[in-house]
């Protein structure tokens, strides 16, 4: 056939698919079309509704520069970078649940040692953090690593501050021969996502506010465990029920409690408020790794 309608032109474009030798790259783009085409014909898309799409994703990609990904954090605000991480980390096997690693990762911190004030000079309610790092089976993991960071009390990260003060709220800590870790930053507060991009106006066209939920962001690793990407949410921030990336997870919630002026868990003498969280991170052995189901 030379000539398609509005329905057989799908089964056309899967059709030119068939010399395709990668099978899996084969699967994926005979969806992706079925989709697209379904769309199109659901919404009786007009032309220049696509062509404002093609704008819209023409300036995303003229967002992106080698400090700003506006493809993911359109990803992330629609939901599908949540998804992914979802379907390829099952909750269900014991391991501390995976959620998005956002824009404001800086490889490179500096490894400390454990009990360090991470927020040296950030604004912010002081918070003393301690926990363990465990394999599934409840073994403790000795010398695991926590790659943490957050923004600060105000809901900046370092990136963001016009002095630009070079990596603040950020640090590599250790964990001891039991498992254990503890170190000293700020108790975070919710903010918004980058809005001064097309994501932006895609959200205020959608309706929707930007903000996330108060959280710490760490990746945790150790010797012959998966590493996981996931966050602490502050137990009473705003925004927990509509975080703008749809990363929250109740299992990732943590208890903040707050204390009087007094001494702080680690005896040092604190003049204002401040706040004491205890988490344990699990890990799944990476040999226990199971093919993700078709
Ligand atoms: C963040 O948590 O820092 C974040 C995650 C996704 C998009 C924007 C920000
Ligand atoms: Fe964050």
């Amino acid at each position: 056939m030379r000539e398609f309608d509005q329905n057989s032109i799908t089964e056309a474009v899967i059709g030119r698919l068939a010399e395709c030798e990668d099978a899996r790259f084969k699967r994926i783009m005979t969806s992706l079309v079925r989709h697209l085409h379904d769309f199109v014909r659901d919404v009786q898309l007009t032309e220049s509704e696509w062509l404002t799409a093609i704008e819209f994703l023409t300036d995303v990609g003229k967002t992106c520069t080698h400090k700003r990904q506006e493809f993911i954090l359109l990803s992330d605000t629609l939901g599908v970078s949540v998804l992914v991480i979802t379907l390829n980390h099952p909750a269900a096997e014991g391991s501390v649940e995976s959620t998005v690693l956002g824009p404001f990762y800086w490889e490179g911190a500096p490894d400390l040692p454990r009990g360090s004030n991470l927020a040296e000079g950030v604004k912010g309610e002081p918070t003393f953090y301690s926990g363990r790092v465990l394999s599934v089976d409840g073994r403790p993991l000795a010398n695991a690593l926590l790659d943490i960071w957050s923004g600060d009390g105000e809901g900046n990260y370092d990136m963001q501050l016009p002095e630009a003060p070079g990596m603040k709220a950020r640090g590599r800590i250790r964990t001891d021969a039991e498992g254990r870790y503890w170190f000293r930053s700020i108790r975070p507060t919710f903010y918004p996502v980058p809005t001064d991009g097309p994501v932006g106006r895609m959200l205020r066209k959608m309706g929707r506010h930007p903000y996330r939920p108060g959280h710490i962001h760490m990746i945790v690793s150790a010797a012959g465990h998966l590493p996981v990407t996931t966050h602490l949410f502050v137990a009473a921030s705003q925004y927990l029920d509509s975080d703008a990336v749809f990363g929250m997870k109740e299992s990732l919630v943590a208890q903040f409690d707050r204390h009087p002026p007094g001494t702080g868990p680690n005896g040092e003498r604190m003049d204002t408020p401040f706040y004491t969280v205890s988490y344990d991170f699990r890990l799944r052995p990476a040999a226990a790794t199971a093919p993700i189901e078709a």
